[in-house]
């Protein structure tokens, strides 16, 4: 479904992505680790047009997509979550969920805010699927609470429920069991499971080794800007570059 085909990134004198090739098979949770510096995000920030890539090419379903902008992507079905949580903190936690409907809707943001009669049906309409995107999520209680006061844990869960406002049929997350306890870990990966049984692809950076061990199907592994392993969980466990590159950083 999603193919990276040589990719390499340069900035100044620092390679951060040298010759990176792997695909995500449709239906998998694939998980990309690597130690700080690796070249995760900087693989993300390419997929989503962020970045232009000194050297080749991310397709999705065959079109290449490196150098789609962000916002044009949600409309392939590909959207992305972010290291650093990024919410709407005035707005309440159902309002940050239906703007991300908004963006699909026929009806525009500010026609539907002026409240004409024949936007109040479609406003009750993603009022409605908003409300069952904070139940896949388990959010429902926190719905008028408003997103800037969230503990952080349950801020993740929110910006998870926007993205898949958007529909996606792939989403890309950025260390998203950064920052939470153990508990919320355990919420999070029944949470991500849950995403790929709706039909959703799931690519994870991720630094929680549990984590990812326990739920992906498949793991490559970067460091200083080189794949260094390919595989499944188990596999990835007891590759000799993996486990000396781990016991290097420590
Ligand atoms: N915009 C940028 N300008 C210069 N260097 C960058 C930029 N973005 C990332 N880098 C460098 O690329 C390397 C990989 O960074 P990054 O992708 O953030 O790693 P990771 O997410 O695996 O920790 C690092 O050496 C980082 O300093
Ligand atoms: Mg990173």
């Amino acid at each position: 479904m999603l193919e990276i085909r040589g990719i390499t990134q340069r900035f100044g004198g620092i390679t951060a992505l040298e010759d990176i090739s792997f695909s995500v098979a449709k239906g998998d949770i694939t998980g990309i680790i690597g130690p700080n510096g690796a070249g995760k995000t900087t693989l993300f920030n390419i997929a989503t047009g962020i970045y232009s890539q000194t050297k080749g090419q991310i397709f999705l379903d065959g079109v290449d997509i490196s150098r789609i902008p962000a916002e044009r992507l949600a409309r392939r079905g590909l959207v992305r979550t972010f290291q650093n949580i990024e919410l709407f903190g005035t707005l309440t936690v159902l309002e940050n969920v239906m703007l991300g409907l908004h963006t699909q809707s026929r009806c525009g943001m500010l026609a539907c805010m002026t409240k004409m009669p024949w936007h109040i049906a479609e406003e009750r309409r993603i009022r409605t699927k908003a409300m069952v995107l904070l139940e896949f999520c388990g959010i429902t209680n926190l719905a008028d609470q408003v997103a800037g006061s969230l503990p952080f844990g349950k801020g993740r869960l929110l910006e998870i429920a926007r993205a898949m406002a958007t529909a996606p049929r792939i989403m890309l997350m950025d260390e998203p069991a950064a920052g939470l306890n153990n508990r919320e870990t355990n919420e999070l990966a029944l949470l991500i499971r849950k995403i790929r049984d709706a039909g959703v692809t799931v690519v994870l950076v991720e630094h929680d080794m549990e984590l990812v061990m326990d739920i992906c199907d498949r793991i490559v592994v970067l460091n200083l800007g080189q794949k260094l392993a390919e595989g499944t969980p188990r596999e990835i466990q007891e590759h000799p570059a993996v486990i000396a590159a781990y016991l290097g950083e420590g």
